[in-house]
């Protein structure tokens, strides 16, 4: 028997998450984050805010150089990241407005800035940041696309298993109008429970950005542009990181 719903990779289908994306797999690209963090903040890095800290995959790396506090808008999410990191602190809240009336020595969105799907949201969540920032600290986002990286109806799978289920997950990114800056990412579960198919769909609206606009949005907002890339071993992927001082 089969189904095809809508549902959600960070409500519903969170638990999913964890199988398709496991801390361990944060391990290197965490840590290679954390150096850039140390090389550029004119402070020492002690404390970190991590905004879109999803289940608290990269969390669970950086906990051991930093003391961190998470945010992220969808509880099962932040119920998952508690679970993993109880010796984090969470808060739920949205990175374009929340206001923690606390500063910390580095701010990072990584991932999770792809849910900044127009300019101006970049600008909200760029201020979130800055104004969690003691003076010589510093902000890095990594996006998983800019306009530079995307390649048009990418599309992968992975098959992953637990004692109680197996699990299909396919992915494809696909952008239907190069001259505005969002594409879709479109997600397909196919879930096997004691031989039951359940066949599961998310889609998210993604926001792509030239390298120029990032830079323009750090600094405006008032901090000094870095760039980094983070090349990943396992799939030769390139990403650009983006980094801003507060001074
Ligand atoms: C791919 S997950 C991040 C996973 C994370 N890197 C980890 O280590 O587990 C993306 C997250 O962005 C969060 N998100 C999306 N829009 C947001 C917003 N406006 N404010 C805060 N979090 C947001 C989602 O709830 C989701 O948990």
């Amino acid at each position: 028997m089969t189904e095809n719903q809508p549902s959600s990779l960070y409500s519903d289908l969170a638990w999913a998450f964890r199988m398709i994306s496991p801390p361990e797999e944060y391990e290197q690209e965490s840590k290679a984050l954390f150096e850039w963090m140390e090389q550029y903040a004119e402070i020492p890095v002690r404390s970190l805010l991590h905004l879109g800290c999803g289940a608290g995959h990269h969390d669970y790396t950086l906990k051991k150089s930093l003391q961190v506090t998470g945010v992220d808008l969808n509880d099962s999410m932040l119920k998952l990241a508690r679970e993993l990191n109880p010796d984090v602190e969470y808060h739920q809240g949205d990175m374009r407005s929340v206001r923690l009336n606390k500063q910390f020595d580095a701010v990072t969105i990584f991932d999770s800035v792809g849910y900044m799907t127009s300019e101006e949201e970049l600008k909200q969540a760029v201020e979130t940041a800055k104004a969690h920032l003691n003076d010589g600290g510093v902000l890095l986002m990594m996006p998983d696309e800019t306009s530079e990286t995307f390649v048009q109806n990418l599309t992968y799978h992975t098959a992953c298993q637990d004692e109680h289920v197996h699990l299909i997950f396919i992915e494809n990114y696909f952008d239907p109008d190069p001259t505005d800056t969002e594409f879709e990412a479109t997600f397909l579960f196919l879930i096997r429970e004691n031989g039951k198919l359940t066949i599961k769909q998310d889609k998210h609206n993604l926001g792509l950005f030239h390298a120029s606009t990032w830079q323009r949005v750090i600094e405006e907002a008032g901090l000094q542009y870095k760039e980094e890339i983070y090349h990943d071993p396992d799939t030769a992927k390139d990403y650009q990181v983006f980094l801003g001082v507060k001074h």
